[in-house]
């Protein structure tokens, strides 16, 4: 079969191969937990299943301009101006099927074959792939991690430019570590962006989870400079519980925004209407469930954080996001060839317990575990662990 080089670029998910060989242990009746999930276990909120119903039943399900209806883009802009500051019109924000899809098109917007995207680790693996699959590089960058998270190595990153470096990627609140950056921090990567003319994406999807009163900063809060290079990425699956909604966003300089419904309006016309006016409903609305999901992911937070320092696993400050990734090194003696990879898949094997690699986010000596799931698996899945590291 003739496949484009491109599709050869790119890898398939280790999270994806992973969650396979969970489920056909689980087919096989061997008794799996998951920590593996990357999204929430509660359905998006009733006010957002009612009108994905009654919008489907009144049959006024059409297409919508390729940049979304002008009421979600403006109900978006007002969003952004509660949580980002500044004023925001709706012609900067360009609806997309996705948080993922926004960051594909967003990257595809910016770069030419050969250029070069910086990105932080530890990081979504699925911004590698897409860098790559635009006919760019990913450049990885290694961030020095402490109690309180990962920080961005500015000497590293700025040591990692060249002059086919167009943009810097960041995540804050980090999947899969969970950390969540200073503004300082912040401002910091915003200086070396604007230092060095690049584009800054900046994917918040996990922006309003957090925890113990962390508020997560965004590029586009520090100053008007720094918003006109700013590419926010956004959507409703984690904040809103609406994952197979498939919606969301992106937000930056309006010429930028356009753009990007260009090249969306010839890929994937337009996106889900019925998603879009569920994604406009909750946003204006903004339902209590999402104030309830917060709240049990804090209190799952704290029981898994507590067993993990109990088995004196080392596990860097999650304030963001559902995961926590703890360190394996000292027991990585084992794994030297496999690293990560191989001690999930002989925790898998050995104790039916699924966790993702570090491997998977380009960070070998850490292990992520999902608290999207309920506080008896957290229970099961920290007593498994126990066995497995022999505590
Ligand atoms: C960091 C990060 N960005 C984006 C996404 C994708 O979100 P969406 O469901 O909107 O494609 C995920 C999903 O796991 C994620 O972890």
């Amino acid at each position: 079969m003739h496949l484009a080089r491109r599709i050869d670029r790119i890898e398939p998910s280790i999270t994806l191969a992973l969650a396979a060989r969970a489920r056909a242990l689980a087919a096989s009746g061997r008794d799996i937990v998951s920590m593996a999930v990357g999204e929430p276990d509660f359905p998006a909120p009733a006010i957002v299943r009612e009108t994905a119903a009654e919008r489907a039943r009144s049959g006024d399900v059409r297409y919508t301009p390729a940049a979304g209806l002008p009421s979600l883009r403006a109900a978006l802009a007002a969003y952004l101006e509660r949580t980002r500051g500044g004023a925001w019109q709706a012609e900067s924000v360009t609806v997309c099927h996705s948080a993922k899809h926004a960051l594909a098109a967003s990257i595809l917007s910016i770069v030419e074959d050969g250029d070069e995207v910086l990105i932080p680790l530890p990081a979504w693996a699925s911004y590698f792939d897409l860098v790559r699959l635009a006919g760019a590089e990913p450049v990885l960058v290694p961030s020095p991690c402490d109690a309180a998270g990962f920080h961005p190595d500015l000497d590293a990153l700025s040591a990692a430019c060249t002059p086919r470096t167009r943009a810097i990627l960041i995540n804050s609140p980090n999947n899969p570590s969970g950390t969540v950056w200073s503004r300082g921090e912040i401002e910091a990567v915003a200086n070396l962006a604007a230092e060095r003319d690049l584009w800054l994406i900046s994917d918040e999807i996990y922006r309003e989870l957090c925890y113990d009163g962390v508020e997560a900063a965004s590029p586009a809060s520090i100053s008007p400079a720094v918003r006109e290079r700013t590419i926010v990425i956004d959507g409703a699956s984690k904040a809103f519980a609406m994952t197979g909604y498939r919606i969301g966003y992106l937000a930056a300089p309006p010429e930028f925004a356009a753009a990007v419904a260009k090249l969306s309006s010839q890929t994937n016309g337009s996106p889900n209407t019925i998603a879009q006016v569920c994604y406009e409903r909750a946003l204006t609305e903004w339902p209590p469930e999402l104030e309830t999901m917060r709240s049990a992911f804090s209190e799952r937070r704290t029981l898994l954080l507590g067993g993990l320092a109990e088995l004196g696993l080392f596990t860097p400050e999650p304030a963001g996001a559902f995961y926590a990734f703890p360190e394996i090194t000292p027991y990585l003696g084992d794994f030297a060839d496999s690293g990560s990879t191989g001690f999930c898949e002989a925790l898998l094997e050995a104790e039916g317990l699924a966790l993702v690699p570090g491997s998977a986010f380009g960070t070998d000596t850490h292990v992520r575990l999902s608290y999207a799931t309920s506080t008896e698996n957290i229970e099961e899945a920290l007593g498994r662990l126990a066995t497995f590291l022999g505590k």
